[in-house]
């Protein structure tokens, strides 16, 4: 049974092979439409969500394939208090593969465990999203070519962004790659992530709180949301909320071929003149989510085209 748990469960000929049938789908996406007839796909989502549920649901219906599950715990029997691994096990007997975000770390992992069908996380706490990277990883091809001989600076919550913690793992397998860390003091990137995974595999870093100085460096700028929903104390939040924010006179001073990616949601972190700007792919990131889903829905239930 194959799940997706953490980005690195995939190896990179795996993500390779995701990202291929990801581009065979938006060539002639008519090919998959009855690739999942009569499978189900659940969301289980004790989180909030508009791309990552949306996207997955509309990738199941794009693939033929049928929906179930819930959008907020409170409208299950989470909130008489069942236990993740009680509501995997049963949605196991009813659909044939699962979606779960949880503010807890681990939940999917323990999901996994009992639910008798492929599991994929989609987003735990502060902790890991790797079908984001997925989505991310897509984009970068699409915009860049590849993965080798990059600098991508991450900007914004370094702590609490899940996305950032697995698009890093994932690109920390590529040659070339650099990596600039940009953030507040108090929202540095953890430190098993720099042990890890930056020095383990010795790739060159930099941490600043500067986002001017190193910002004509990067070939890939990926800026995060400063995770409210993370913090603990509501007044360091909102001192910290908005420590950068992306203007188009900021970014007279990148590289023209520049990518700003942002997993979305965006709240004041790029201003919406940005928008405009060819080098802004945030849109076309999200949309991207929705074909590697496809792709990975596929993979996981053995679904050959
Ligand atoms: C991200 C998440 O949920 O971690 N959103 C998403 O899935 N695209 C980023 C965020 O919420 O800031």
């Amino acid at each position: 049974m194959k799940h997706l748990i953490d980005i690195l469960d995939l190896s990179r000929e795996e993500i390779e092979d995701l990202i291929n049938v990801s581009l065979d789908i938006i060539a002639d996406p008519a090919k998959y439409k009855d690739a999942c007839r009569g499978k189900k796909l659940a969301t289980l989502f004790y989180e909030p969500s508009t791309r990552t549920r949306l996207s997955f649901e509309a990738a199941m219906y794009e693939l033929g394939g049928n929906v179930l599950g819930f959008s907020e715990a409170t409208s299950s029997s989470v909130s008489k208090g069942e236990s993740v691994s009680d509501t995997a096990r049963i949605v196991g007997l009813y659909a044939d593969v699962i979606a779960m975000r949880h503010p807890k770390e681990g939940a999917p992992l323990i999901a996994s465990r009992v639910a008798g069908v492929p599991v994929i996380n989609a987003g735990d706490g502060g902790h890991n999203h790797p079908t984001q990277t997925l989505a991310d990883l897509l984009t970068i091809r699409r915009e860049k070519g590849g993965f080798e001989n990059l600098t991508v600076g991450f900007c914004g919550d370094l702590k609490f962004g899940r996305t950032v913690h697995s698009l890093l793992s994932a690109l920390s397998r590529y040659a070339g790659v650099r990596f600039v860390l940009i953030s507040p003091e108090e929202l540095k990137l953890p430190g098993y992530l720099i042990s890890d995974v930056i020095e383990k595999n010795g790739i060159p870093y930099t941490e600043t709180e500067h986002l001017d100085d190193v910002l004509p460096d990067l070939d890939i700028l990926y800026m995060t949301r400063v995770q409210k929903e993370r913090f603990f104390n509501e007044a360091d939040y909102l001192r910290l909320k908005d420590s950068y924010i992306l203007t188009s006179d900021k970014l007279r001073a990148a590289k023209p071929t520049l990518s700003v990616m942002h997993p979305l949601p965006r709240v004041n972190e790029i201003a919406q003149e940005v928008d405009d700007d060819p080098r802004a792919c945030y849109f076309r990131q999200a949309e991207n989510g929705k074909y590697i889903r496809e792709a990975l829905i596929l993979s996981l239930l053995e679904v050959n085209v």
